[in-house]
């Protein structure tokens, strides 16, 4: 078996990003995560390694106590609805994993806590105090989002602490005038609260040297975002909340009350605490180390592209922090980070609050899940951005899946049945093997690689060339006519027809498991198909020869393995989508006719009484403790004027100076937050809130009037 290049590693351990328990997984999160996920690990189970997959819900975090809010019930009653829920899709979907955990456990709170208080011991967090909301009659600091006020920038009264809806302004709740708890309508007060920092800028070098050695073995994607951050710089990020749900600050200390890990910190670890689990489960509560401190043991994480940094940066310097001091129980890294694309639907993104989603469960009620698994395996998003439509899935299903896969399985089974006594009928040579329209070695070569590659588009196609070739074999034999003259002959088709049988539940089982055990017990055989790969048997070895031998007793009876999708089962789902889609646009069109309501008529007078003047920007500087504001000095012909302005988001204070502005020269100056602003300048507001400064072009034109 020279061909196969051996590993260097021999174990792997492959974790999923751990989902929120706070609503339904959908088909975009199948398709990034859990599919292909579980597709490798399958294969790597049929070439006989040793792999686990480890997921669960992640069951902390601020939106999940906003849920239970809204509906008036606790967040654990949200978790609890939300993992079974979730678990119970990917169960029915076939995701094998091999422990499925949650955060809330006591262990893994313990494993959260322990490496905070090492990491703590060792002296590497930095603590920093700061000032924020905090709502005296309810007892809690206020998060952004607890808090309402009046815009500083459009005067409307009801602003949330993170974004004036009506101004689209990103605003800081520091910022609002008259601040409100949301909670009590207390006033709040500013207190000052310490946290924990984590220096990821201690460990920029350790992760540069870690991401630059993967550099040619990862997608290029996970690399360059990586190193945008790099470039950036890394800075210290706070690693704890004000909040009551959580795992809470494990120290005694008074400045630790109140407080919770940040749900990243503790979610990373949530993969060490739930093979932690997953060990004690198997009765040796120690054989989690061999997965994870092991050098010989791999590790990879399945992520969508907006968990990136969080794997690629955050995840490996929590372990650099634990490993830092220590010569034993050393923490590996991750060997690959595969995280995909999106797959969207019909053509949009999916968007769980616009409801424009399907969910894996609902899915599942309606249509097999293999189906399912082949037609998302065939778009996978691996280098971009992907689309599952329905149309697509009913041709994949009826004409790969029914007409190719199922007819040849049936037609096989069947004539062997009906003119063989259901027995293998010849011996077949590897030489007669590699006639039938495929070149094995080399087609196992590269199955194998593209699996070993994150290539799953390509491996789930080679599974399926195998497919046409062997229907194009069977079909052009027509054992069918030549029994009748060579029984011999019809004898040899049948008996490499049922080969290739065999080595389609083979080559197929990682995308549609439950199938091809189907398949194999029509060909059969006992039990399931993974049962027939102990540790160090593989499948790709087992195919270089044909492996059934002759005389091998195949099943009585052939099974419909797939039934067609009709044009009536699928219509209902677009009409449904086309319903979206219309109540989408409704509300986009009312957003456009909302900004097209012009203000009242005015006479040019009273234009003319706004006093426009052409200035230019001296020196900026940003606002202490109002984010979005800089504090500008103009120069406006003989006078200077200093003025506020909440464009702190789109500019920074170098970018601002020298630059002409348009200022509203005879607005009566306001304070805000401590300083003067004597008038205003113009800007306009863009997409997403982003403010873009008009700015006057033309020479010698400063202090002039604009009219
Ligand atoms: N819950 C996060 C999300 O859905 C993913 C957490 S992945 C883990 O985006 F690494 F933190 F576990
Ligand atoms: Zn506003």
């Amino acid at each position: 078996m020279d061909y196969i290049a051996m590993s260097e590693f021999s174990r792997t351990l492959v974790t999923t990003a751990l989902p929120y328990a706070n609503g339904p997984v959908h088909l975009g999160h199948l398709a990034g995560v859990y599919l292909p996920a579980d597709m490798y690990v399958r294969y790597k189970r049929l070439k006989g390694e040793d792999v686990i997959h480890i997921g669960g819900s992640d069951e902390h975090g601020v939106p999940i106590t906003l849920t239970a809010e809204k509906e008036g019930i606790t967040p654990r009653d949200v978790v609890d609805r939300y993992h079974r829920m979730n678990l119970d899709s990917f169960t029915r979907c076939g995701i094998s994993f091999d422990y499925y955990g949650r955060t809330t456990s006591k262990l893994h709170h313990e494993t959260a806590r322990e490496f905070f208080l090492d990491i703590e011991r060792k002296g590497i967090f930095i603590k920093k105090t700061e000032k924020l909301f905090f709502d005296p009659k309810a007892g809690r600091f206020l998060s952004d989002r607890y808090v309402t006020g009046t815009c500083p920038i459009c005067n409307n009264p009801e602003a949330n602490g993170d974004q004036c809806e009506q101004c689209g302004t990103h605003l800081s709740p520091l910022e609002l005038i008259n601040p409100k708890s949301k909670i009590s309508d207390a006033i709040p007060e500013l207190r000052d609260t310490m946290h924990w920092y984590f220096p990821l800028g201690r460990f920029q070098q350790q992760l540069e040297e870690y991401v630059n050695g993967h550099a040619e073995d990862w997608r290029p994607n996970v690399v360059n975002y990586s190193r945008t951050w790099f470039k950036q710089g890394l800075g210290d990020r706070a690693i704890t909340r004000d909040l009551n749900w959580g795992i809470s600050v494990p120290l005694d200390t008074s400045d630790a009350e109140g407080k919770v890990l940040y749900v990243w910190f503790d979610a990373v670890l949530g993969y060490i605490s739930f093979t932690r689990e997953w060990a004690v489960l198997h009765g040796d509560g120690e054989r989690w180390k061999e997965y994870w401190q092991d050098p010989q043991s791999r590790l990879v994480h399945f992520i969508g592209k907006d968990n990136v940094v969080f794997h690629t940066l955050m995840f490996p310097a929590i372990l650099l922090a634990w490993n830092e001091g220590r010569d034993a129980g050393l923490y590996n890294l991750a060997d690959n980070v595969p995280a995909s694309e999106f797959m969207n639907f019909e053509g949009r993104k999916f968007s769980k609050s616009r409801n424009y989603a399907v969910y894996l469960g609902e899915f599942l009620e309606k249509f097999p899940a293999d189906t399912l698994r082949y037609s998302i395996a065939m778009n996978y998003p691996e280098n971009k951005d992907t689309d599952f439509s329905w149309l697509d899935y009913q041709n994949r299903t009826n004409g790969e899946l029914a007409d190719t896969l199922g007819n040849f399985i049936k037609r096989s089974v069947d004539f062997t049945n009906s003119r063989f006594e259901g027995e293998v009928p010849a011996e077949c040579t590897a030489e007669e093997w590699n006639s039938v329209g495929i070149d094995w070695p080399e087609t196992l070569r590269q199955f194998d690689e593209a699996f070993e590659q994150f290539h799953f588009r390509e491996a789930v196609s080679t599974g399926m060339e195998i497919a046409r070739a062997s229907n194009r074999f069977l079909t052009g034999s027509e054992p069918w006519k030549v029994i009748k003259t060579d029984r011999g002959a019809a004898a040899k088709t049948m008996a490499l027809s049922l080969n290739l049988c065999h080595a389609l539940s083979l080559v197929l089982y990682p995308v549609i498991p439950e199938t091809c055990n189907r398949i194999h017990r029509m060909l059969g055989f006992e039990g399931g198909i993974e049962d027939m790969f102990a540790k160090g048997s593989s499948l790709l070895a087992v195919l270089q020869t044909p492996p059934l031998k002759k005389g091998h007793r195949i099943g009585k009876t052939s099974e419909i393995l797939f039934t067609k999708i009709e044009d009536s089962a699928i219509e209902p789902e677009l009409r449904k989508i086309e319903k979206l889609l219309a109540e989408a646009e409704k509300k986009e069109a009312v957003k456009v006719e909302e900004r097209m309501e012009f203000k009242p008529v005015i006479t040019f007078d009273d234009f003319l009484k706004v006093d426009l003047r052409v200035a230019k920007v001296l020196s900026a500087e940003k606002v202490k403790k109002a984010g979005k504001l800089l504090k500008l000095q103009l120069q406006v012909g003989s006078d200077t004027r200093q003025v506020l302005a909440g464009i702190a988001k789109n500019y920074t204070p170098e970018e601002m100076v020298g630059r002409n502005v348009v200022l509203v020269a005879n607005l009566a100056p306001r304070t805000i937050r401590d300083e003067v602003s004597e008038g205003m300048i113009l800007a306009v507001e863009g997409e997403a809130g982003n403010l873009f400064v008009i700015e006057p072009a033309g020479n010698e034109i400063n202090g002039k009037q604009i009219q």
